[in-house]
């Protein structure tokens, strides 16, 4: 069966991913099938996923749903409950949840055994079009994102835009955030695009051309020595402001998405500094962003405080931060350096108007 989009695991959609789970499951014998959760998926996703699929379930283990549950100490119960369940080499576990659930759950199979298959099936829009996709899994160390983990392919990955139905707005915003990433790294057509349409979070062609994008890219670079590196542009002082409002007492936690469409606001700042992005296009991302996320307001120590803990960044080789910048909407450049006044200016231009 031909996979819906080329990348380097199996991705599909609906009626062909119904079959999978119905007959067989990517060819594979397996002793035994385990189905990870977190509560919200376990009441939201799992009565349909039990619908869809026709495999016997030898146990679904349920975590706790959020980002802080995005640790080692999350892996060691579920690797736990493997184990007591008689998980085994031949075991298969598939993920059922948003992008918390498939970067943790890919880490633990990753590791279980010395490494068991899994099955991706991302129920929030971001899960869809970008974290499910590409094989980074892991987990975060205290406040830093994503410190521990490893490379490691799903065996397939089957999306059903169905599961977004009971996710909030907030939540689908969230993921637009990164298809809006998509269109400004790669290509201008599918921003212009996804600017000009109603936006509606059903729609099975926008989240396919996103998918295309991101495993496209991924096919091409898995293990990010190059071009996949385009796919950082606003992650960069974005996973720096997530981190920081996740660790800060007096502010409420922004969403990944949320934080890293403040990130692209002012790495394209810096792009039309650094990397010849037109001052038209600088300020028709920033409104396009303003128009989908609140603005939130930086005091002068809260910049400085994100621009210190974006030093601790896993991306930084050698000491030295590397942003991926635009050189025009649709061209992303990688391995650019920035100096430190400019990331200061660029939370000024970011909260002006
Ligand atoms: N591996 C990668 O390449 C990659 C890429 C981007 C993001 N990420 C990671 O993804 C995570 C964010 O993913 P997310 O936004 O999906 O967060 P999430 O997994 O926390 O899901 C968001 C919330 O929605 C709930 N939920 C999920 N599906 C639902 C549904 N269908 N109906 C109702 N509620 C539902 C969850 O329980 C959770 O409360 C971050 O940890 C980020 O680092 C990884
Ligand atoms: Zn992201």
């Amino acid at each position: 069966m031909e996979a819906a989009v080329e990348t380097t695991h199996e991705i599909y959609f609906n009626d062909v991913a119904k079959a999978i789970l119905h007959q067989k499951l990517g060819g594979q014998r397996y002793s035994k099938i385990f189905v990870l959760v977190d509560e919200n998926t376990k009441t939201h996703c799992l009565p349909l996923f039990q619908n869809l699929c026709s495999h016997p379930i030898e146990g679904i283990i349920s975590i706790k749903p959020g980002e802080t549950y995005k640790t080692i100490a999350t892996c060691s119960k579920v690797w736990d409950q493997l184990s007591e369940m008689g998980g085994d080499r031949k075991s298969l576990l598939i993920n059922l949840g948003g992008g918390v659930v498939t970067d943790l759950g890919g880490f633990v199979a990753a590791t279980f055994k010395r490494g068991i298959d899994f099955i991706n099936i991302p129920t929030t829009l971001l899960a869809m079009v970008d974290a499910s996709v590409g094989g980074k899994t892991g987990v975060d160390l205290g406040v830093l994102k994503n410190q521990i983990g490893v490379i490691q392919q799903p065996k397939m990955v089957l999306v059903f835009p169905e599961f977004l139905k009971t996710l909030e707005e907030r939540q689908i915003k969230s993921g637009f955030a990164e298809m809006l990433k998509h269109g400004l790294i790669m290509d201008d057509t599918y921003w212009n695009h996804l600017r000009s349409e109603a936006f509606s979070h059903y729609d099975q062609e926008l989240i396919k051309t996103s998918i295309k994008i991101k495993g496209g890219i991924v096919a091409k670079d898995p293990t990010e020595q190059n071009i996949r590196k385009k796919l950082n542009f606003g992650h960069t002082l974005g996973h720096a402001i997530e981190s920081y409002c996740l660790e800060s007492t007096e502010r409420d936690t922004l969403l990944h998405g949320e934080a890293i469409a403040i990130g692209m606001v002012l790495e394209s700042y810096l792009s039309h500094k650094l990397t010849g992005l037109s001052k038209i296009e600088l300020e028709e991302i920033k409104r396009e962003f303003k128009k989908y996320f609140t603005p939130v307001s930086f005091s002068k120590v809260e910049i400085e405080t994100i621009i210190a803990l974006m030093k601790h960044d896993k991306k930084n080789q050698h000491g030295n931060i590397n942003f991926t910048l635009l050189a025009s909407i649709g061209n992303a450049v990688i391995n650019i350096r920035v100096p430190h006044e400019l990331l200061v200016e660029s939370f000024l231009y970011y909260m002006d108007g």
